[in-house]
């Protein structure tokens, strides 16, 4: 069979990023323009501000990954840019290159859903992963279980009812005093604590979850008293959010009779979850997750799952439109 090379482009947050990946399993180049520095210094994301960064970015990075990758821009045989969800503006930029770059190179444009990217990454990081299988996406801005049917087919099982993990990782970061982006200073910080501060656990009926009570308790218990131990606060935080996590995932898996289970999003780098989800393997699950680099925003991901969508002939016309609150199933 012909091999297929795949650009892909993420602009929906505060990274640009450019990848070629090779039959939607093998990275030639990963290129990431982190924004973090420049979101600092005002405690998260300012929309406006990360806009006009990609705007001055896309072109570069995409240079900088077909350069990396060793092919021409020619031989590429189809372009994935993430269209939703995340933020318009963001967005909008690299549905805009990816456009123009599929008019002028008369290529095919592969809209792709950012959290079906978060899912492909694991296709990268394990070259026998094949549907079905679960996958609890984790990220900054999504909690969901998903039954992976196909690679184009997708359940939701569960979801969060309000804050996502790793929002709630920030926000407990940002009133702690660690900073912003606040997930892997909780990670580290937790490492030399113990989970000895008792917080509130949620329980739904259904596979659904919710972090807003946690992240309040653990706010609350810092403004009581502003000398309670960080690192156990984080430590005990990390705990209870991974048992719910655990317990929610494995009642799908039971449910479903699936063996197999992945970790996916910025939150899945989280060496505690990481750890936790481990130790399942004992009980018989087969536990996968992308290396760090795949777990946050990139491209690589995002043109993994589009190869996917193209072997099926899913494609985009220059009308493609940035869709912000895009759903798993839209
Ligand atoms: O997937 P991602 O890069 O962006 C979204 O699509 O949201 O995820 C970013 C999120 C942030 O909330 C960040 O704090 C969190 O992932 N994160 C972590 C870790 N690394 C990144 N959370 C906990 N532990 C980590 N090591
Ligand atoms: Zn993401």
């Amino acid at each position: 069979m012909k091999d297929i090379y795949t650009l892909g482009i993420e602009s929906s947050c505060d990274e640009t990023a450019s990848a070629v990946v090779k039959n939607g399993r093998e990275v030639l180049s990963n290129v990431i323009h982190s924004q973090i520095d420049i979101h600092e210094q005002f405690g998260g994301v300012v929309p406006e501000i990360a806009s006009r960064n990609h705007v001055d970015a896309i072109s570069k990075v995409v240079q900088e990954a077909i350069k990396q990758s060793g092919i021409t821009m020619e031989k590429i045989d189809n372009i994935a840019c993430t269209y939703g969800p995340g933020l318009v503006g963001a967005l909008l930029v690299g549905v805009s290159y990816a456009k123009a770059l599929s008019y002028a190179l008369n290529k095919p444009l592969i809209p792709t859903n950012h959290i079906h990217g978060h899912i492909a990454a694991n296709y990268i990081s394990h070259k026998d992963l094949e549907p079905p299988f679960l996958c609890l996406v984790i990220s900054g801005g999504h909690t969901h279980l998903v039954h992976i049917k196909t690679y184009t087919e997708f359940e939701i099982l569960g979801k969060t009812r309000d804050d996502a993990v790793g929002e709630a990782f920030d926000k407990v970061a940002r009133v702690i005093g660690l900073g912003y982006p606040g997930g892997p200073k909780v990670d580290k910080l937790a490492k030399e604590g113990t989970p000895n501060i008792e917080l509130p656990k949620t329980k739904f009926d259904n596979l659904d979850f919710s972090f807003s009570g946690i992240k309040t308790a653990v706010i609350n218990l810092h403004h009581k008293n502003t000398e309670i131990n960080k690192a156990d606060l984080c430590s005990s935080f990390e705990k209870v959010v991974t048992e719910e996590l655990i317990e929610n995932t494995l009642k799908a898996a039971k449910k479903l009779k699936i063996n197999k289970i992945a970790l996916a999003g910025g939150v899945s780098s989280n060496s505690y979850i990481r750890k936790e989800f481990l130790e399942l393997q004992d009980k018989g699950y087969k536990i996968y997750y992308p290396e760090p680099i795949l777990c946050t925003d990139n491209a690589a991901m995002i043109a993994s799952s589009g190869y996917y969508q193209s072997l099926q002939r899913k494609y985009a016309d220059l009308n493609l439109n940035a869709i912000p609150n895009l759903k798993i199933n839209d």
